[in-house]
């Protein structure tokens, strides 16, 4: 059985100030909720404020991108290692990072590596834009995506990297995929490739999130489906009801099944 995973991804929102209001408005409800997981990803300069606010908490801490290198002359990078100080998490390859800051499937594949070496649970996110499901392309785009992901990955590190497949179309935009697509996608592209490149028994135990306009009335019917195992969440983790309201969502769903 996958543990359900909802990880709020914060983006460019909030100082460090924010941060640490916002978190001990939501704490206590998302510690209550049992047999869920649950991870905030601050932007960087608030992450270590938050980390030493969650320092004894069930609530675990992740950055929204790392670099690959221990150290260096690499301005304006943060190494995985360094992260690792404060997070347990590190959000990878989101559609942002590649749309604007010039991602490719490599340079997700080189973070994944630097992100486990440094003890570090990816977050590895895949999705297909608007032109590319008009021109039906979803499927092999997302493949795709996943094998330069996976590149040298071992059955031992598969298993401990999380999914999230978020659809650049349902981004922000409050448009998210129905629970179908959702669960069509993570189960029959995301979950039956991942049983090509490690088997089946490797792939039921690695979670797979949506992502993509995720917010307190639709999270149910997502996470009622069998191969969504969680969420990554934008807008929605920046308001504590809103996401208090998810995470229950997941709980209720763990017990459930
Ligand atoms: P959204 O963002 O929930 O605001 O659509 C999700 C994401 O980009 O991870």
């Amino acid at each position: 059985m996958r543990t359900p995973i909802i990880a709020g991804n914060w983006k460019m929102n909030k100082t460090a100030a924010q941060a640490v209001d916002l978190v001990a408005e939501m704490r206590s409800d998302l510690e209550a909720a049992e047999g869920v997981e649950c991870v905030v990803c601050p932007p960087y300069l608030a992450v270590p404020d938050v980390a030493r606010l969650l320092v004894d908490s069930t609530v675990a801490v992740g950055c929204q991108d790392v670099y690959w290198k221990e150290s260096g002359a690499f301005t304006g990078e943060v190494a995985a290692v360094m992260a690792a100080e404060f997070c347990q998490y590190a959000i990878i390859g989101h559609s942002e990072r590649r749309e604007y800051f010039g991602e490719t499937d490599q340079s997700v594949n080189s973070k994944i590596k630097g992100a486990l070496a440094a003890g570090l649970v990816p977050i590895v996110c895949v999705g297909e834009s608007l032109e590319l499901r008009q021109a039906e392309k979803t499927e092999s785009w997302i493949i795709g995506q996943l094998h330069g992901a996976f590149e040298g990955i071992s059955v031992e590190q598969a298993i401990g990297i999380v999914i999230a497949y978020e659809p650049i179309w349902a981004i922000g935009t409050g448009l998210a995929a129905t629970a179908e697509e959702a669960e069509r996608v993570c189960g029959q592209v995301v979950r039956a490739t991942l049983t090509e490149l490690y088997g089946s028994g490797v792939a039921e135990q690695i979670r797979v999130q949506y992502g993509g306009s995720v917010n307190a009335g639709n999270a149910a019917e997502l996470l009622a489906k069998p191969n969504i195992d969680g969420a990554l969440v934008g807008g929605a983790s920046l308001k504590a009801a809103d996401f208090v309201t998810i995470v229950r969502a997941a709980q209720a769903q763990s017990r459930a099944r």
